[in-house]
């Protein structure tokens, strides 16, 4: 009876009753926990008295009452997933449950459990249902009290969300402590702690005046691992009031670390961290663990509000909080190093998690349309693809207009459980904006193709681009509707400048692209039909396009772009992304040649031309160090693989090592000449200058 099903989105229904306040009380045993639940239950329609129907997983029910009366047998079924009460009073009624459970038993990494002696919770995504009997759903928002009581010696420190409101001392050695969220909330974002525990403590001072206290909570032994933690959290804090204007809204923010808990999770005002993605110390951590850490305390601490403010309708809108968040976290990674690096790291994480995905039989759209166990959904498609989808409409809306989108969506849904057409509505509508068919980047999954024709007209003076897509078939999903892309394109002149661009004619149209009288050097152009051209107007010379620029759109790209263009972006491209993209594809293709050579037993070369575009790069002392890294960085062999018919490591492997030994030696003075240059001995530091030092002193040592 109670075997697990498939969910679907399009069965979602409204809860028939809401919580509009909680009051848990905790009392933490060695041998068992018990959780006493009082909720107050509103009907959303007056006067219908249909069942309650309660998740609870591994629970024991000890007693329930409606309004003080002890419910007797007939008017409540227990299952092994349920507590139904089968008729509830009509009108508003106060539900009081006593459930016993056991932490010290519970191994999932959900509910309540330990770890190294210390209790704590993950409840996302339906986690809370193994603590009590709960309606464990997101769109069930109430205000919560937690009371928690346990042996002050072995627990000195308890937490929970919110203001810390009472705490005292008991009889017999135990001790308690009483926190109040004053905002509502979804269950899953409950949060308890109860150990030994020191906090590394720190203030932050938010754009209102407000006072907030940080406290960075792990074993005493790792409290001097927490400094970087702390700096990420400040950093976080004031870069949401700068790029979003959003202001941290409690007095007290806590971030505890873990040994055993997965990832990273943002519960209201009590994150909880898996241990590597708090601690750091110079002599035990790498830049991309330091980069991480910043990375994830951004993500959780930015969920603040997208995701705990604005919290999602259903499971099925996971990626409106998570697809937001990673672009957020990436935008806040962006500013605080390079803007072009972290966009070639994002887009080689999407390209090499996220598209084999799409490709596969596990191929699901961002916002899936059934599941049967939701924590199988928090997948690189909903997050990281979930995440361009963001980005497209800040690339279609520009910076401000993005930002007025993000402003209507927070004035419209605070202490909402949204979707993500309600996200959709808000950057439509503070926009005015014609996004065509837009949604269908959260209904269906492939990656699209798109390949892009141009052609020159000198006597016009006119510049053509033939773009076509297919999306390819996936699993349920055999037709597919042309999607909605934006392309943001350049023109480069002979001398490797951007050409002003002035209009455009498509679909009958001649539309102008300059701004406010101003020239536009890059524009986006909204390919929406399965063919269709633009041409430029006003082009005095054959251009070499810029494509995609900053890989405005997730898709694959196939343009007819000779190898002689593609070394000329890579040697003058503005845009740093298309830059760095116009060497990998020569070097895939490059590669990819020598595998056929390795192949016929044929010797392998290396065409000089490329010997000198990686010199260009290196030798260039504009560039961002950290960006000559990636840029003189061959794909790796998986890429290679990817694209063959039939994948022959070794040969991949041989070609690899091939070219990076003829690099070494053709390029040894330019190499041995950067490490030099970015040695050093001194005390290790985290800001970007000195992580772009350090990645292009080990990539010239051939550390990569
Ligand atoms: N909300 C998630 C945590 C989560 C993940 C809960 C899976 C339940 C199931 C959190 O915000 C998150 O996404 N954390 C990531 C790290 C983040 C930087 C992408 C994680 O835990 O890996
Ligand atoms: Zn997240």
């Amino acid at each position: 009876m109670d075997a697990p099903k498939e969910i679907f989105l399009k069965d979602y229904k409204l809860p028939d009753y809401y919580f509009d306040t909680v009051d848990l009380s905790f009392f933490l045993g060695e041998e068992k926990t018990t959780v006493s639940a009082k909720i107050s239950v509103v009907p959303r329609v007056d006067g219908v008295a249909s069942p309650l129907v309660l998740d609870g997983v591994d629970l024991k029910l000890i007693s329930v009452k409606i309004n003080g009366n002890e419910l007797k047998e007939g008017e409540f079924q227990v299952g092994p997933r349920h507590l139904i009460l089968t008729s509830p009073p009509s009108g508003n009624f106060i539900l009081e449950t006593v459930t016993e459970i056991l932490p010290h038993k519970n191994t999932s990494l959900e509910g309540l459990y330990k770890s190294s002696g210390n209790f704590c919770t993950q409840c996302e995504a339906e986690g809370f249902r193994k603590i009590t009997f709960y309606q464990d759903r997101p769109d069930i928002m109430a205000k919560d009290t937690c009371r928690i009581e346990a042996n002050k010696l072995l627990y000195p420190v308890l937490l929970s969300n919110g203001n810390l409101i009472e705490q005292g001392d008991l009889e017999g050695g135990n001790h308690f402590a009483i926190w109040e969220d004053p905002f509502k909330k979804p269950c899953y974002l409950f949060a308890l702690v109860a150990g030994q525990l020191e906090s590394r403590d720190d203030t932050f001072t938010t754009c209102s005046g407000r006072k907030v206290a940080l406290k960075i909570w792990t074993p005493p032994q790792d409290l001097p691992k927490a400094e970087h933690a702390m700096y990420s959290l400040k950093a976080a804090m004031k870069w949401d009031e700068d790029v979003f204007g959003r202001e941290y809204d409690l007095d007290i923010f806590n971030i505890v670390s873990v040994p055993d808990f997965l990832g990273a999770m943002e519960n209201k005002s009590l994150n909880i961290f898996n241990s590597a993605l708090v601690l750091a110390s110079p002599e035990t951590t790498t830049d991309a663990d330091y980069a991480a850490i910043l990375g994830v305390t951004g993500h959780e601490y930015f969920h603040n509000w997208t995701g705990n403010r604005v919290t999602c309708r259903d499971w099925f809108q996971l990626s409106l909080k998570e697809g937001l968040t990673v672009f957020r976290d990436q935008e806040f990674s962006s500013d605080m190093g390079s803007r072009t690096v972290k966009r070639i790291g994002d887009v080689s994480r999407l390209r090499t998690r996220q598209f084999p995905q799409d490709a596969g039989p596990m191929a699901h759209s961002v916002r899936p349309h059934s599941y049967i166990k939701m924590d199988n959904f928090y997948t690189a498609t909903v997050y990281e693809k979930g995440a361009e989808v963001v980005r497209m409409y800040k690339t279609l809306l520009g910076s401000q207009g993005f930002r007025k989108g993000t402003d209507l969506y927070f004035e419209r849904h605070d202490g909402q459980a949204v979707t993500c057409e309600d996200f959709f509505a808000a950057m439509r509508d503070a926009n005015h904006a014609d996004f065509a068919n837009f949604l269908l980047w959260y209904s269906q999954a492939g990656t699209p193709i798109v390949k892009v024709t141009s052609s020159y007209n000198a006597e016009a003076r006119t510049f053509s681009l033939k773009f076509s897509q297919t999306v390819p078939p996936t699993p349920g999903q055999p037709v597919k509707e042309p999607m909605f892309i934006p392309v943001a394109a350049g023109l480069l002149d002979s001398s490797g400048k951007d050409m002003p661009l002035s209009s455009i004619y498509h679909d009958g149209k001649l539309e102008s692209v300059t701004c406010c009288g101003q020239p536009v050097y890059t524009t986006v152009l909204r390919v929406t039909k399965g063919e269709e051209e633009f041409t430029f107007s006003d082009v005095p010379e054959k251009p070499i396009p810029s494509l995609l620029r900053g890989y405005s759109a997730p898709i694959r790209l196939q343009s007819d772009l000779t190898d002689d263009d593609l070394f000329f972006l890579l040697a003058h491209d503005s845009d740093g992304f298309n830059r760095w993209e116009a060497g990998q594809i020569l070097a895939r293709k490059l590669m990819l040649s020598q595998v056929v050579n390795f192949q016929k037993s044929s010797p392998l070369v290396l065409d000089p031309q490329f010997v000198h575009g990686i010199k260009c790069i290196l030798l260039d002392s504009s560039l961002d160090k950290e960006f000559i890294a990636k840029a003189i960085t061959l794909p790796g062999e998986s890429e290679i693989m990817d694209l063959m018919e039939v994948a022959d490591p070794d040969a991949v492997h041989a070609v690899r090592k091939f070219i990076r030994k003829q690099l070494a030696s053709q390029l040894k003075h330019e190499f041995l000449n950067l490490v030099k240059e970015n040695r050093s001995s001194e005390k290790y530091v985290f800001d970007h200058t000195n992580m772009a030092r350090r990645a292009l002193k080990n990539t010239a040592l051939g550390k990569k």
